[in-house]
């Protein structure tokens, strides 16, 4: 992600996928068993980034415990990477209204947990509730297949594309076996991520942002094309995201030798669609240079590190400065938004999956 606050301005969408898991983490906490008064309620946010989208749904879960009782001692958790943006967490934790810090009663304590999340992140059987958002499509590593005709999953040849669902499942299943460790028994788990929805009749699955990287390569094969980036780098370039239909993000919970059958029972699978925001508003106002602006801005937000390392920087040629050829890549990118705001719109359908540790 984007750091010092830009991930925070351009992540619209994303609070949207958060706020639309506000219910199911509310309703998560006064449904578990009540820990002990004078127990410490513990609730992790598992690939927080800087807090900013998620804080709403934790102070809504904290206040749900805490009408059941006014006391209950609580440590919120916010999990990620170690390179993660943390002092832009806390300084969002103390200036931002929706933060669970400004909640009447006992100071809920935060906590960082700077490991990654396809580890325990908690001393075993210590959580509560777990929540993560728009985090677990990331693979942990970047793929090594070719799919030479796409930045995306879904545009792989089917022996390539199999090798990927394969990389997607062995994360998911790491995610989950982790997370078994964390919670305790009945803790809740609520699990937001791009997600994939099978088409109906045999039709073409809908798949989360599959518009946005075809735009995404044709841009980049332009550059390769003008002789600006290398050929055999941008046909092994992928984004390293995998969005889960709910059949696969059911497998790990049922198949037989699976580390995680029978930890949990499984609430809820679901792929939803969300609202694009920067649609809505280019519905509102007509202004198509902000929407490509503000939808570019979401893109780099979320790809940028991601093209800088495996795309820009091994694949720029003539000498020029990867930084500069991503900047205008990303030029490009508004102006092909802006020019035609509903060719490559964002499309999402976001897999939801609640859990309760047996
Ligand atoms: C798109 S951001 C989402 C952040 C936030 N949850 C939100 O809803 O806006 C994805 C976050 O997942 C984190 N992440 C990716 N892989 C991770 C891992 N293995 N362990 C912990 N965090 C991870 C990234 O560092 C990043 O902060």
């Amino acid at each position: 992600m984007t750091g010092a606050g830009d991930y925070d301005s351009h992540s619209e969408y994303q609070r949207r996928v958060a706020s639309a898991g506000t219910g199911l983490v509310e309703e998560a906490a006064p449904r578990l068993p009540p820990p002990a008064s004078d127990a410490t309620f513990v609730i992790v946010d598992y690939g927080a980034s800087t807090g900013r989208n998620s804080l709403a749904v934790m102070r809504a879960a904290i206040s749900a415990v805490r009408s059941r009782n006014a006391g209950q001692p609580v440590v919120a958790v916010h999990n990620d990477v170690p390179t993660n943006d943390w002092n832009q967490l806390f300084a969002n934790l103390t200036s931002d209204t929706d933060s669970y810090l400004h909640l009447e009663g006992p100071a809920a304590v935060p906590v960082a947990s700077a490991v990654s999340f396809f580890e325990p992140a908690m001393p075993t059987g210590s959580v509560h509730v777990g929540m993560s958002f728009s985090a677990v499509h990331w693979l942990r590593s970047q793929p090594s297949v070719v799919v030479p005709d796409g930045f995306y999953f879904c545009e792989a040849a089917p022996a390539e594309r199999a090798v990927l669902a394969a990389q997607a499942d062995a994360d998911w299943t790491a995610f989950l076996a982790a997370r078994a460790a964390d919670l305790t028994k009945g803790g809740r788990l609520v699990v937001q991520m791009v997600g994939s929805q099978p088409g109906a009749g045999g039709q073409a699955p809908d798949v989360t942002a599959r518009k946005l990287l075809r735009a995404m390569n044709d841009l980049a094969r332009d550059l390769v094309a003008a002789g600006r980036l290398d050929a055999d780098v941008c046909a092994r370039y992928i984004l390293p995201v995998y969005a889960r239909t709910p059949g696969e993000a059911r497998e790990p919970f049922e198949r037989a030798g699976s580390p995680v059958a029978g930890c949990f029972t499984v609430d809820r699978i679901s792929a939803d669609p969300v609202d694009n925001p920067y649609l809505t508003q280019w519905r509102k106002d007509g202004d198509a240079q902000a929407y490509g602006a503000a939808y570019a801005g979401f893109v780099r937000a979320f790809t940028e590190s991601n093209l800088r390392e495996h795309l820009f920087t091994p694949g720029a040629r003539g000498g020029e400065d990867p930084g500069k050829l991503l900047d205008e890549y990303f030029d490009r990118l508004t102006a092909r938004f802006a020019a035609n705001p509903l060719e490559d719109v964002f499309e999402d359908w976001t897999l939801t999956v609640a859990v309760t540790r047996r």
